[in-house]
């Protein structure tokens, strides 16, 4: 995560705005913003940090995907950087743009190689700089935001007893993409007019809301099913951190009590793809999983896209 933290008070003073409204329409009291770090910056950090908890050497990693829509260049890519910042010399590497299901897309193609026996230890990264695609004059999105990264290491596991990721529930809805948009930088041919369209973030956040709390329930329900699970076998449900009211109502519509939901969008805000990895990085660090545990990982938003997995820690 980015040093800087910003209060919603912080935001108030940026556009007209309160920590009442904020807090009670989206749970967020703070996030984290860049200044001096970057996505590559952030990414490789947690990558190393990653490395270093799952006890694996640079050398071994054949495999680095990185989920985000605010790479730092066009090419190279997040996850070229990251390979040459933390000496994976051996990996493919590549960029997805799923955006905040950017880490489970990349989850899903890892276990899809691996299963194929095409690479055997990926790192998946989740990582955006949001803050630099918002349009700091709406408060109806620059206060959702935050910045960070996020990162798994993933092994192809020898061991039967180690079932790891049991399911997968993807999708994706390009004919609404539109409600949640930013455009990319200016066209430089000379021969295209440029568009007036705004080129920051803008989102139809109720349209948005609308998808999220129908399809994540029944994407969840479906991945159960394909894992023959019951919500009640499951230990957590890691959900992209979007806004308390979605998790709250998917919790609702489960029949599964709130504290099965991990909370870290009160002070991080919804950092797109890097929102269920570092969600999962501090359930993890906090001593909240153990072996044999089933748990739910969740991302929804842009594109619009969902990807959903069951997984036995
Ligand atoms: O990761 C991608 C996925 N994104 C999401 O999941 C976002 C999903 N959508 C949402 O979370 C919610 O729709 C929002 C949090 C974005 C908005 O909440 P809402 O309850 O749908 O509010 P609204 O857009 O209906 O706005 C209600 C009022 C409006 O004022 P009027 O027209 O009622 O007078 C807005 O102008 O709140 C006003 N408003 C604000 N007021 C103070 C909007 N933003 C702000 C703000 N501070 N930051």
């Amino acid at each position: 995560m980015p040093q800087s933290v910003i209060t919603n008070d912080d935001l108030s003073q940026i556009v007209d705005t309160n920590d009442e409204w904020i807090s009670s329409r989206t749970g967020i009291k703070e996030r984290r913003l860049v200044k001096e770090e970057t996505t590559a910056s952030m990414s490789a950090e947690a990558a190393k940090r990653a490395l270093e908890n799952a006890g694996i050497q640079p050398e071994e990693i054949d495999l680095i995907i990185v989920g985000t829509i605010t790479g730092d260049y066009v090419t190279p890519s997040t996850a070229c950087e990251v390979q040459a910042a933390i000496g994976a010399v051996n990996a493919v590497a590549f960029d997805i743009n799923a955006a905040c299901s950017g880490f489970l897309y990349g989850v899903s193609m890892a276990y899809a190689y691996m299963k194929c026996g095409i690479y055997k230890k990926a790192l998946v990264i989740g990582a955006e700089t949001l803050s630099k695609i918002m349009d700091w004059n709406d408060r109806s999105t620059c206060v959702l935001f935050g910045d960070g990264a996020g990162a798994a290491v993933l092994a192809l596991s020898e061991d039967e007893e180690n079932s790891g990721i049991l399911a997968f529930e993807q999708g994706a809805d390009g004919a609404k993409g539109m409600v949640l948009a930013g455009r990319d930088r200016k066209n430089n041919n000379p021969l295209v007019k440029n568009s007036t369209e705004p080129e920051y973030v803008h989102m139809d956040g109720q349209e948005v809301y609308k998808f999220a709390v129908t399809t994540v329930p029944e994407s969840i329900n479906r991945v159960l099913e394909k894992a023959g699970l019951k919500p009640d076998d499951i230990q957590y449900f890691l959900l992209h951190q979007a806004n308390i009211r979605i998790i709250q109502s998917v919790s609702k519509r489960l029949h599964v009590p709130m504290d099965k939901f991990p909370i870290s969008l009160d002070h991080c805000g919804n950092i797109s793809a890097a929102s269920v990895p570092i969600l999962l990085d501090e359930v993890n660090k906090k001593g909240m999983l153990h072996k044999g545990d089933k748990i739910v990982m969740s991302g929804f938003g842009g594109g619009l896209t969902w990807g959903t997995c069951v997984l036995e820690w």
